[in-house]
């Protein structure tokens, strides 16, 4: 574990640990506040992300930014990464041992900022995260508590793209978050 957000994004550059490496642009390391109580996590980058080097700049990234501006969420207030640094091909999910080899990295940098409140976005976040038995249709919009860290598991945004129903959930679930960061007086 490094003990600063700089020394491990400049251990993870040229990072070789699984094979997504062969075919990534980028490592997308993440961004925001490294200090935030707030933290989003994703699945893995996609080809805007993978070409730019930052999370969530693509479609999904600008309706995720439309939806807090509207509740009131300031982007450069929260931090954002993923559970894979480097895109996988064609935007499929990434496979159990690109996970498991990137976990450590994603570990070291929550160890770091400290969020009180982290937002799962959609299934391959929250399974990585709290465990293959969640599912996010049943586990969205419910708090779960662990290690002192507060998990609201949501759609991921790029599933709204896909299916209009979902935004809904996905606002009302960011909204209860802003409720809960207010009510916690952060
Ligand atoms: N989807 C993700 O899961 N992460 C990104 O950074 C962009 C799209
Ligand atoms: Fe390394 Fe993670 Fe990229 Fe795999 S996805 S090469 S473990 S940074």
């Amino acid at each position: 574990m490094l003990d600063t957000i700089e020394e491990l994004e400049e251990k993870i550059k040229g990072c070789n640990k699984c094979k997504l490496c062969k075919t990534r642009t980028n490592i997308v390391f993440g961004t925001g506040n490294k200090n935030a109580d707030l933290m989003f996590i994703g699945e893995g980058p996609g080809q805007d992300e993978d070409i730019q080097g930052i999370p969530f700049v693509g479609k999904a990234g600008k309706l995720m930014n439309m939806a807090f501006e509207g509740i009131g969420i300031n982007r450069e207030d929260v931090y954002i990464a993923n559970i894979v640094k480097c895109r996988p091909p064609l935007n499929r999910n990434p496979e159990n041992d690109e996970a498991v080899a990137c976990m450590d990295y994603l570990r070291n940098q929550v160890m770091l900022i400290k969020p009180k409140i982290i937002v799962l976005l959609g299934n391959v976040a929250l399974k990585n995260i709290l465990g293959n038995e969640f599912a996010i249709t049943t586990a969205r919009g419910k708090w779960v508590e662990k290690k002192g860290i507060l998990y609201m598991p949501t759609f991921h945004p790029a599933a709204l793209l896909r299916d209009d129903t979902k935004k809904i959930y996905f606002w009302n679930d960011l909204q209860e978050v802003k409720n809960k960061l207010e009510s916690l007086n952060i």
